[in-house]
């Protein structure tokens, strides 16, 4: 059985707009909000699972994100790699309500 998901508000739908992407603290959590071209909206880890760089400072370009590190790419849409293939951005649950952009994290193990 799976526990039901606790979304938290990350931001508001103004704080990204289309085409543009942000990293956001919540808690003890960081979440990199997507909004790509054609409204989709995405929520992932920022760290780049190839060296664990900051996505932050990635580009966006229609719906591939381009690490600044080593120019790993990124399909913003499913996450997935576009090159190299074979691996994945981790994402997380979201939600829109209202004007709010809510995400449910994993829960933290100790
Ligand atoms: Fe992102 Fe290397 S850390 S491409």
């Amino acid at each position: 059985m799976t526990a039901d998901l606790e979304y938290q508000k990350v931001c508001d739908l103004d704080d990204v707009w289309e085409g543009e992407m942000d990293v956001f603290d919540v808690g003890d959590n960081e979440v990199l909000i997507v909004h790509s071209p054609g409204q989709e909206i995405r929520a992932f880890d920022p760290t780049c699972p190839h060296q664990e760089f900051s996505l932050a400072d990635g580009e966006l370009e229609n719906c591939v994100l381009t690490c600044s590190a080593h120019l790993w790419q990124f399909n913003v849409l499913t996450g997935e790699g576009v090159n190299p293939t074979g691996t994945a951005l981790k994402s997380y649950p979201i939600k829109i309500e209202g004007d709010s952009i809510l995400v449910a994290f994993p829960e933290q193990k100790n």
